[in-house]
């Protein structure tokens, strides 16, 4: 296999072209694709008809697989695929009332993956099935740049601070979701810095994950909230942004240690059905 990479505009992600993920990956062009998902954050793989099981095996070339401690999303014979889908098990689809819906249009919201666990994935890998013909890109913001990009007074008040990541705030921001006992207990809050140092590259870059994220060390809950709107604001910004439209089996991967990203709205009534594996990342967030 003989891979292509080429930018996308901007300052975040690539197309990758010339990979045949049917067919186990050689060493090198391994090698070739991780320093390339390094290196641009986000990856497009267009037209990628693989099966569940196939998708598993790539994502395995990258590390153990993460189970999601919730049963509602996981595929029940293969609980490393995470249904990020609006399409129930009777194949109808399902009103964004329900309990399920409403914790996955959560997503709306700029976020990074399982950022509230000890030990946060270091990347997310997304194939999508069944897509919508208007909205539902997927948005990508650098969290590298953002970090560039902040001004002093802002980055002033932020530096060696530590926020709260708690997978419960989905429930006080409009998930009608209830989890189990069992549930819950698998995931007390936890404080991560909001500055991080990446394992691979040495870059650092701001952390945060807006969905989870209910305190900031030292603040009030007031500033907190503050802080927390005005970094939000900047992470939004169209200079950090990749916006995707989505294509039938393009594939995205994304490094959840240097990115967020968000959903745009789509019609209610229109399919929308991808499977996502989420690679366990290899240690505590390192802060800055
Ligand atoms: C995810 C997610 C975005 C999308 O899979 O982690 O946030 O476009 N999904 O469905
Ligand atoms: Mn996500």
């Amino acid at each position: 296999m003989t891979l292509t990479v080429t930018p996308i505009d901007g300052c975040i992600g690539a197309r990758v072209t010339g990979l045949n993920l049917h067919e186990a990956l050689s060493d090198a062009t391994f090698a070739e694709l991780h320093a390339a998902w390094m290196q641009h954050k986000v990856l497009v793989l267009p037209d990628q008809n693989i099966s569940d099981d196939e998708h598993v095996a790539f994502a395995t070339r990258f590390g153990e697989l993460e189970i999601h401690h919730q049963k509602i999303i996981k595929d029940e014979t293969n609980p490393a695929i995470f249904k990020v889908s609006n399409v129930d098990e009777n194949n109808q689809v399902r009103p964004p009332s329900s309990d399920v819906m409403t914790q996955l249009l959560l997503t709306k919201i700029w976020h990074t993956d399982s950022s509230f666990r000890e030990v946060p994935c270091m990347g997310s890998i997304l194939r999508g099935l069944e897509v919508v013909d208007e909205g539902g890109q997927t948005c990508f913001t650098n969290m590298a740049a953002v970090l560039e990009g902040l001004p002093a007074d802002l980055l002033a008040k932020i530096e060696g601070k530590r926020c709260r990541h708690d997978f419960a705030h989905l429930n006080r921001i409009g998930s009608k979701y209830v989890p189990t006992a069992e549930e819950k207990l698998a995931m007390p809050p936890i404080w991560q810095p909001m500055i991080r140092v990446h394992p691979v590259t040495g870059q650092k870059s701001l952390y945060i994950s807006p969905i989870y994220n209910d305190a900031i060390e030292g603040m009030d809950d007031a500033e907190a909230k503050e802080v927390l709107d005005q970094l939000y604001e900047i992470c939004s910004e169209p200079r950090f942004v990749y916006e995707h439209t989505w294509t039938q089996y393009d594939i995205l991967m994304w490094d959840n240690r240097s990115t967020m990203h968000r959903i745009l709205p789509y019609d209610p009534a229109a399919r929308r059905v991808s499977h996502r594996t989420t690679i366990v990342g290899d240690g505590p967030v390192m802060a800055a």
